[in-house]
């Protein structure tokens, strides 16, 4: 099922997520990736990062919550043992950047550009900043660093991943286009806390972490449908949706709030097969909508 997510062609509308796939082959291992339209890689920064202490993923009834901090191998490890295995992946490869300020975006984005990775997603809804505060909170900020990036990669599609906060959504969307982002990347995990009433003790080694899986996924499918009516339809740019989808119908329902395409993260972690059911799923209510494409149900169901 071919769909456009503006620049980026891909052969399916499903894309794994960032942080869920490893660097990108490892998911290669257990899932022919020509089931996915892309794999995104974990967040890279220009050094090594070793992660928050133990446990850093637990299970929750809606989905789960996790507190990796970032770790990753970093560009110059990231390029040498991992890219070269990512040419053959039969999927698009997009490079998920992560950095304390805009000279290590640009530095690390410029990197993944230049070796040939089809798209670069800047995570600016991360909190491991230099100031510990979200770029995406900062119109001014944000609109400044992606337009850095932007001159750094030329032409390479550029990402750009949002976090799920209804009050600075629009704000953030606006100067992520007015930066030079080809497509908004909706959303990240939700803000989270576990706590064991046992130990009495946060259930995760950094305490807090960030939710995924179900239960966000109607919050999600919400802030897609904002942003595309009053952001990125006007501004013709397309939306790559992303929160809870762990079947077809999810991954239908955020494309008709307003997705060209959708992310899976959690779903991998329980079953990196179900990527395949979802395809089938998506592919049989295309025929059964009556359509010719996916993408004329992209935005179908908008309220009034
Ligand atoms: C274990 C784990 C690690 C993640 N690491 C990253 C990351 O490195 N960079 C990033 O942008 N998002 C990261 N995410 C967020 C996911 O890419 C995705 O936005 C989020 O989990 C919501 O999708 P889901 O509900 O389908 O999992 C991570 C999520 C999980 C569960």
């Amino acid at each position: 099922m071919l769909t456009m997510l503006g620049p980026l062609q891909l052969h399916k509308p499903i894309v794994a997520a960032a942080g869920t796939a490893g660097t990108g082959w490892e998911l290669g291992e257990v899932l022919d990736l020509q089931h996915l339209g892309g794999v995104t890689t974990k967040s890279i920064t220009r050094e090594p990062r070793l992660g928050n202490p133990p446990m850093r993923v637990a299970e929750l009834p809606t989905g789960m919550v996790n507190a990796i901090g970032l770790a990753n191998p970093g560009i110059a490890v990231f390029l040498k043992e991992h890219r070269p295995k990512l040419d053959v992946l039969g999927c698009k490869v997009i490079g998920s950047v992560a950095g304390a300020d805009i000279d290590d975006y640009v530095f690390v984005a410029e990197a993944l550009a230049a070796s040939g990775l089809d798209a670069v997603e800047c995570n600016v809804s991360c909190p491991n900043t230099a100031d510990g505060r979200l770029f995406s909170d900062d119109p001014t900020r944000l609109r400044d660093l992606v337009a850095a990036v932007r001159a750094a990669i030329g032409t390479t599609p550029l990402l750009v991943k949002l976090p799920l906060d209804f009050q600075r959504i629009s704000c953030a969307a606006q100067s992520a286009i007015d930066g030079g982002a080809d497509i908004l990347t909706l959303t990240n995990t939700v803000p989270g806390l576990a706590i064991d009433p046992d130990t009495r003790k946060p259930v995760l080694g950094n305490g807090a972490g960030g939710v995924s899986g179900p239960g966000i996924h109607p919050l999600v499918v919400r802030m897609v449908h904002d942003v595309y009516i009053h952001v990125a339809k006007p501004a013709g740019i397309p939306i790559l949706g992303l929160g809870g989808i762990m079947q077809w119908r999810d991954a239908a329902a955020m494309m008709l709030a307003g997705a060209s395409a959708v992310g899976v993260g959690t779903a991998l972690f329980a079953d990196p097969r179900r990527v395949i059911k979802i395809n089938k799923g998506l592919e049989r209510w295309v025929l059964s909508q009556g359509v010719e494409s996916v993408q004329e149900l992209v935005g179908a169901a908008l309220m009034d």
